[in-house]
């Protein structure tokens, strides 16, 4: 099945389908603290909030729809694109974009957007908490803090791993992964990452160093960064077999996708004490979060607040708002993925 792509160079924009009716524009209603309760569109278009656990619009709506942003928690796949005939662009609330079926857009004539950069630098820095936080034993030190049975410092009290002259393993060096690596020589740490194809920029300004293969980075660094995007190929990608390779009290963080890190293997390698710590952001089933992670001293879990920055979250709005306007007046979208 093929729609056509919109049209480039329109200064006016498509007319919206539907006869007199105006095309609709679909926006996460939870998105509503960002962009109001009326954000404007080219030629009219109207907007209809819709909760993330709310189905789409269906019957006479479905065929106004035009353009949609969902939240990553909303799969986009082939029967919801099929359900919405006059769609034009999927502008995901989001720079992973595992939620959308982008060959079946693609197939459909739709475009996949995402937002990248916006959120770069936030979710860097919350890497690097989850890295202190897990290395530094900060969940159990808060817990001793707030029981109220402290008994007063003793030169043996939760002593963790020190980061200086120590390796950061980075698995992805794209955007973040490179924005993580960044800051790494402000603590002292080298840095070795695995990409698929090498990042020269990284190793001029930090002397990073490429591993050749995924075994590489396991057997030689101290923290180990997860920064990849699900994909079919990166999904358990690090099972017991990998993380068997890591060094002994090696810490484990992921920001990326939870998929990527099997979950009852690292909560045995946790328990076993063969990882000293893990910090981690993302989970497979969000919103749950596997209750061994959650009750593990070693494991310090957060809900998913890699870009939970003001700044973050209202630059994505702006992004993913304008890559929707662009395509509705038949310009090409600024962050297209695929
Ligand atoms: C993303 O954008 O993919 C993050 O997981 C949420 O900001």
């Amino acid at each position: 099945m093929s729609r056509s792509a919109p049209a480039a160079g329109s200064a006016h924009g498509a007319e919206p389908p539907g006869g007199s009716s105006p095309g609709l524009v679909v926006v996460a209603r939870e998105l509503v603290p960002l962009c109001g309760d009326a954000p404007r569109w080219p030629g009219g278009r109207e907007t209809r909030f819709v909760a993330a656990d709310e189905p789409l619009p269906g019957g006479y709506l479905a065929r106004r729809v035009e353009a949609i942003i969902p939240l990553l928690s909303r799969p986009i796949g082939a029967a919801e694109l099929d359900a919405l005939p006059g769609l034009r662009i999927v502008s995901n609330y989001a720079v992973g974009y595992d939620n959308v079926d982008v060959a079946a857009a693609a197939e459909r004539g739709i475009v996949v957007c995402n937002t990248p950069d916006v959120l770069t630098s936030a979710t860097a820095d919350l890497t690097w908490a989850l890295i202190l936080a897990a290395a530094r034993r900060l969940r159990e030190g808060l817990d001793l803090a707030r029981s109220g049975d402290w008994a007063g410092w003793r030169p043996d009290e939760l002593l963790g791993m020190g980061l200086e002259e120590k390796t950061l393993g980075i698995l992805g060096a794209g955007r973040i992964g490179s924005a993580v690596a960044r800051r790494a020589p402000g603590f002292g740490m080298r840095v070795v990452y695995w990409n698929l194809a090498p990042n020269e920029i990284l190793e001029r300004e930090i002397g990073a160093r490429r591993a050749d293969t995924l075994g590489e980075v396991l057997s030689v660094c101290d923290v180990l960064s997860v920064h990849l995007p699900l994909t079919a190929d990166t999904d358990g990608l690090l099972g017991e077999a990998e993380l068997v390779r890591l060094r002994p009290g090696a810490v484990l963080v992921n920001t990326a996708r939870g998929e990527i890190v099997d979950t009852e293997a690292l909560a045995a390698a946790l328990r076993q004490g063969r990882l000293g710590a893990a910090g981690l952001d993302v989970y497979p089933d969000e919103p749950a979060i596997p209750a061994e992670l959650r009750e593990l001293p070693n494991a310090f879990v957060l809900p998913h607040l890699g870009s939970a920055t003001r700044e973050a979250r209202r630059g994505m709005w702006e992004l993913a708002a304008v890559n929707v306007r662009r395509v509705l007046e038949g310009r090409p979208p600024l962050t297209p993925v695929g």
